[in-house]
């Protein structure tokens, strides 16, 4: 079912079928002990939410997690904002959360938008937008995560220099991301080909693990395309 909330920008499924009852014990055990806070304002320094972090990065829409839970095992140094507002979603990443205890892991359980605008100005790496809801009826393209307000929140999120990664199997949201970035005007798209953006071999980010939409587009016979914009100084 989707719908809007009263309390939130957020467009979509928050829940589908009832959680298990593991899974519904960590949302009411585990969630509140890494859910940040947003009903106080956030720390001028955003690293001080992680115990010995250099830097910050932020995933938008992270699903179950696997994305998430990887990145942060694998760059211990470096703090990780998760938002997801679909409660199932959210609850198998707080399965996996509970198992791997990555220590560096903080997440918002609603808009992102919101969540943009109560980060400090500056305060991001990164932030990565990986298989967004494509919305493809052309009456819904103005839900489309990639807008003019979000890129505006991003641009203010992120440091000078910092990247907004952005991935998906949909040709026409690949092309649309491409020309809002470009109308925005504070974001370098930093391709090494002039096709990058058709590029799968070579084309995902460093590091890349992978996420579950992902496997599945591939399975679909989709093919995704990796964007990396850099926030102009
Ligand atoms: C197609 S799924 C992709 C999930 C994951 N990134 C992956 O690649 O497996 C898109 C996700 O974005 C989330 N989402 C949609 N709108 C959002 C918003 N405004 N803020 C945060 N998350 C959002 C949805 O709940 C959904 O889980």
């Amino acid at each position: 079912m989707i719908r809007r909330t009263k309390r939130s920008e957020f467009i979509g499924r928050r829940k589908t079928k009832p959680l298990k009852p593991a899974a519904a014990a960590l949302m009411d055990q585990l969630l509140p002990q890494l859910k940040l806070d947003t009903a106080k304002p956030a720390p001028a320094e955003l690293t001080t939410l992680f115990n010995g972090a250099d830097s910050v990065f932020l995933e938008i829409g992270f699903g179950s997690g696997e994305h998430l839970l990887q990145r942060a095992e694998a760059n211990p140094a470096v703090g990780f904002i998760g938002v997801e507002p679909f409660v199932n979603g959210l609850s198998q990443a707080l399965v996996k959360i509970d198992a791997a205890k990555p220590g560096n892991i903080r997440l918002h359980d609603d808009d992102a938008g919101a969540l943009l605008d109560w980060l400090p100005a500056g305060s991001l790496g990164r932030v990565f937008l990986l298989y967004p809801d494509p919305w493809p009826k052309f009456k819904h393209w103005k839900r489309r995560f990639v807008s003019q307000r979000n890129l505006d929140r991003i641009e203010r999120a992120l440091k000078p220099g910092g990247l907004f990664l952005f991935a998906s199997d949909i040709e026409h949201y690949v092309g649309w991301t491409l020309n809002q970035c470009h109308d925005h005007q504070s974001f370098r798209w930093v391709a090494s080909r002039a096709n990058d953006w058709s590029q799968t071999e070579g084309g995902a980010f460093d590091g890349w693990p992978g996420t579950r939409y992902e496997a599945k587009a591939i399975r679909a016979g989709r093919q995704p395309s990796y964007l990396t914009f850099e926030r102009v100084e």
